[in-house]
């Protein structure tokens, strides 16, 4: 259709139609077997609301959905198609590493092509929209939304956005096989006060728009087709109502045209927030703030027609949300062909096929962060190995967002493992259930199963111990639960169960010789585990290839490579902790015993593993960073060089990073901020120069006049291997 055909159709839609346009309905109005992903209460809907609204959450499958369709055009006076919208994080059916784990990657590139697989999949199952990516920072492990992001750094979350944007979408809405993406949650919501989900969210305006905002703005330069608007309130304002930050910031600032989407319920919510009276005025606030679809309340619908009778709104406001919604609907095509791709015999080709899940290993491979290894690995030939832990046997490896992904279609690590090894050569013990009978996940019964006897435990136990006492090496599979990270996941205690506390240190009082893998979708306080293991790897919910991957990274089939895309705290006591933290008035460097200094009496100011870390099988040398001067003007580029050395035995890949650090300025400056990654891949004994060109562009932030530019003088430049690096040098810009 052109637009000026949009906008007739619009013209001849009765007020009522148009209201219906602007609530989306989960599928369970239309299906049984749907995906919820918020609560189910009273809501205002009528027969008719139903049968008439504009899209639909959580539907399934491509022939349930072109049913659903069919039916609904056949009744729909105007033959408007509907939207069918889902998550779809890290893939729809093939499952890859949730997104921090994509995130350790540091490789944009592979997420666009895991988003475009993951489009691939959804759209032949007949979904047009995915509520992804999340783009949120986060710098507090505590919240359990962590998972969905890609990290603490902000420049990293705007390369992420971008591709993942590219992925789902490509150029075309109408082409095959594409999705909508929508950029989430807008804005802020990554920082609850306390980790606590859904809770008060307090920024500075400096704070939201340099570190916060850029990573929605970058998936929405990259074409994203919907935002989504955050549960949370900012600086006192509730998001979903927020004028404010959504007509200046959104619209003007950032030049979005899309369709904005609320939070399920959010529109309801900003009454509890305190900030409405009632649902009618809720519906004010949000259709004021601009946003265009209601998620799951029914408010617009009980209140948008009469309000304007009324003369309180406006219709041109519902005009123009209507008219973003058909654009919608145009772009994917869909009145040309309103089932687009869905496709039941396309579904059994594309979904879960060869080449996603080849997609899926490498992604999982990559996202594999070794923290510490002391020799053990990768493992050595002749050894007797014991998998001990309850990973061991366990296939729900895919995060909480990984709906139609199914365990069946993932192998545990014992049995990946005896792909690789002869069954002589290793002994498997889950050594105890995933969650002890302490922890109790509300709303996960069905998850996290029955609980396990103390004599059934008791017996896992002992089988343990006396497998960990015959073996050279100990392999544990440790680590959170599945469900413990995700929606409404907040935790104050960021350990692993204490059930696999416990089994640690039984097994280690019997072998010390201890590799563990760590399954967690946030960052976890591991100093306990840390102290005693001789190795570390970090593996995030890696899903669907995941234990192949394991096994590819610690057999040494593969070197691992990824590197934390967020601090890993030495406490809790820490967080948020972040590497691209101010500087104080009183730094402590602990070299002095001035008492007056900014740190803990108790425990250490850095974390225990920082932003950017991750080791290889084989160790690399960076020489001394070479300027090609050693100052610029605003229109002039620094070559910055370092040359890398494989100085190991094995190949490996490392990721140089550039970080910056701006000395004085009208507006203080982290003292590290990273600006260039590169990955690169080494024989042994080989290296290689890698030259970074900073320019004018490197150097911007939002100075005292609240706009986004360099200020000349010093700046401290680093190259190395983390955000720790050392090796640096200097340079000026020059007025
Ligand atoms: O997209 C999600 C959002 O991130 C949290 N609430 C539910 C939405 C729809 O599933």
């Amino acid at each position: 259709m052109t637009r000026q055909q949009l906008i007739q159709l619009l013209k001849d839609m009765p007020l009522q139609e148009k209201v219906n346009q602007m609530l989306q309905v989960a599928g369970n109005f239309y299906m049984d077997d749907t995906v919820i992903t918020g609560p189910m209460k009273e809501n205002g809907f009528t027969e008719e609301n139903i049968s008439q609204a504009g899209s639909v959450l959580g539907a399934l499958g491509a022939s349930k959905i072109k049913e659903i369709q069919r039916n609904y055009m056949e009744k729909h006076p105007h033959k408007i198609p509907l939207l069918f919208m889902l998550d779809i994080i890290n893939g729809f059916r093939t499952i890859f590493p949730i997104p921090l784990g994509q995130g350790a990657t540091f490789e944009p590139e592979l997420s666009e092509k895991l988003a475009a697989a993951a489009a691939k999949e959804a759209a032949v199952s007949g979904l047009h929209v995915t509520f992804a990516p999340m783009v949120d920072l986060v710098r507090d492990a505590r919240w359990g939304r962590v998972m969905e992001s890609t990290g603490e750094d902000t420049y990293l979350n705007c390369l992420f956005s971008e591709a993942m944007v590219r992925g789902f979408q490509g150029d075309d809405l109408k082409a095959p096989y594409k999705i909508a993406a929508c950029v989430k949650h807008f804005a802020g919501y990554g920082a609850p006060t306390a980790g606590r989900d859904y809770n008060t969210v307090e920024l500075s305006e400096h704070t939201l728009r340099e570190f916060y905002l850029p990573s929605y703005k970058a998936g929405i330069d990259a074409g994203a087709a919907l935002v989504m608007t955050s549960f949370n309130t900012i600086n006192g304002v509730p998001a979903t109502g927020n004028k404010w930050l959504m007509r200046h910031i959104l619209r003007e600032e950032m030049g979005f045209d899309g369709v904005l989407i609320s939070d399920w319920a959010a529109i309801e919510e900003i009454i509890y927030h305190g900030y409405c009276e009632d649902r009618k005025e809720a519906a004010v606030r949000a259709a004021e703030a601009g946003v265009d679809i209601d998620m799951m309340t029914g408010i617009y619908s009980e209140h948008l027609t009469t309000l304007i009778e009324e003369g309180i709104l406006d219709e041109t406001l519902i005009d123009e949300a209507v008219l973003r919604i058909l654009e919608l609907k145009n772009k994917l095509g869909l009145f040309e062909n309103p089932y687009k791709d869905a496709d039941e015999t396309k579904e059994k080709e594309i979904i879960l096929c060869e080449e996603h899940k080849a997609l899926a290993r490498e992604a999982a491979r990559k996202s594999l962060v070794l923290l510490k290894n002391e020799g053990v690995l990768p493992l050595k030939k002749g050894q007797h190995l014991a998998f001990i832990g309850p990973y061991t046997d366990n296939r729900s490896m895919s995060g909480s967002w990984s709906f139609i992904g199914r365990p069946e279609d993932t192998l545990t690590l014992r049995e990946a493992a005896l792909e690789f090894l002869d069954s002589t050569e290793a002994a498997f013990h889950p050594g105890c259930s995933l969650l002890g009978n302490d922890i109790h996940l509300e709303g996960f019964t069905e998850q996290t199963g029955e609980p396990v006897s103390p004599v059934q435990q008791q017996k896992m136990l002992t089988e343990a111990i006396e497998a960990a006492k015959k073996a050279d090496l100990v392999i544990m599979p440790l680590g959170e639960h599945y469900v413990q990270s995700g929606e409404a996941t907040s935790n104050a205690n960021i350990q692993i169960p204490e059930i696999q506390q416990t089994l640690f240190n039984k097994i280690y009082q019997v072998n010390q010789n201890i590799a563990v893998i760590l399954f967690s979708g946030r960052p976890l306080d591991i100093r306990a585990l840390s102290h005693k293991a001789k190795a570390i790897l970090q593996v995030w919910m890696p899903g669907t290839e995941g234990a192949h991957a394991i096994m590819d990274v610690i057999t040494g089939t593969f070197s691992p490579s990824g590197k934390l895309p967020m601090s890993f705290p030495y406490s809790v006591g820490q967080v948020p902790v972040h590497y691209n933290e101010y500087a104080t008035g009183r730094p402590y460097t602990g070299a002095d015993k001035d008492r007056f200094r900014s740190k803990y009496l108790d425990i250490p100011n850095a974390p225990l593993y920082p932003f950017g870390y991750g080791l290889s099988y084989t160790t690399f040398s960076i020489s001394p960073i070479e300027l090609d001067k050693s100052a610029m003007t605003k229109t002039e580029t620094i070559q910055a060089s370092i040359t890398i050395k494989n100085e190991g035995s094995l190949p490996g890949t490392e990721v140089i990073q550039l970080y910056i650090h701006d000395r004085a300025a009208t507006v203080v400056r982290p003292v590290k901020e990273l600006k260039h990654f590169r990955k690169i891949h080494l024989q042994p004994g080989e290296s290689q120069k890698v030259t970074f060109h900073i320019t004018d562009q490197d150097l911007r932030f939002l100075t005292e006049h609240s706009r986004l530019e360099s200020e000349p003088g010093t700046f401290d430049l680093y190259i190395g291997t983390d955000s720790t690096t050392t090796n640096q040098t200097r340079f000026t810009l020059l007025p």
